[in-house]
């Protein structure tokens, strides 16, 4: 784990892919009882008021945008949709606001129902990607536009031509031999 954990760029592309590919892109509470909470700038109701907080009613359910936040430019700057590991060379200033509890994210979300899976997850991705891209070469097996995903608590990848199928993305796996 030591080892997996002390290689830098491997590090960027698991905080890069987990970033913009949260795999858990929302999720809901629910408000116990009436709260008022307040926000960091004034923000225009669907009304067209000013507000400078937002009244909460009990039983209200209230949806957690993580993947929203994640890729919000605010935070992560004009190519936040962009995949780029080379951002993690240095720590956004802007984000750090975000309470999350793994990498100012929302990936494994924050607080005290925060994912308690995250650290074996995170190291268990980088075996993987260890292990399989030294050995192999990955290629989708059918155009791009042919994969979609699809949204049940988890985002999985799925053919448009066949969504009856489940979940799936065929690739080309090949050998990969040093020249
Ligand atoms: C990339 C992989 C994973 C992601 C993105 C992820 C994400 C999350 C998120 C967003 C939540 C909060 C859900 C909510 O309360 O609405 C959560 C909760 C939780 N996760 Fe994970 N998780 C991952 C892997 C794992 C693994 C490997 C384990 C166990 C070994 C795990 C165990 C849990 C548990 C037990 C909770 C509930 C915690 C609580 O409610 O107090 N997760 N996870």
């Amino acid at each position: 784990m030591d080892q997996l954990n002390s290689l830098p760029y491997l590090d960027r592309v698991v905080r890069e892919t987990l970033r913009l590919y949260a795999p858990v892109p929302e999720t809901t509470r629910v408000a116990e009882k009436d709260d008022v909470i307040p926000v960091s700038e004034p923000f225009v109701d669907r009304f067209g008021q000013v507000q400078d907080s937002i009244r909460i009613s009990k039983g209200a359910s209230i949806l957690i945008p993580i993947l929203a936040l994640n890729r919000s430019k605010k935070y992560w700057g004009e190519d936040a949709h962009e995949f780029k590991p080379e951002r993690w060379e240095s720590s956004s200033e802007a984000a750090a606001s975000v309470p999350g509890v793994w990498s100012h994210l929302l990936t494994f979300l924050g607080g005290p129902r925060a994912c308690i899976g995250y650290r074996f997850s995170v190291v268990e991705t980088k075996a993987l990607i260890f292990v399989l891209v030294r050995a192999f070469e990955f290629a989708l097996a059918v155009p791009p536009e042919e994969i979609e995903k699809k949204t049940s608590v988890v985002q999985r990848p799925q053919l448009r031509s066949a969504p009856d199928q489940g979940a799936q993305m065929p690739l080309l796996v090949t050998r990969y031999t040093r020249e």
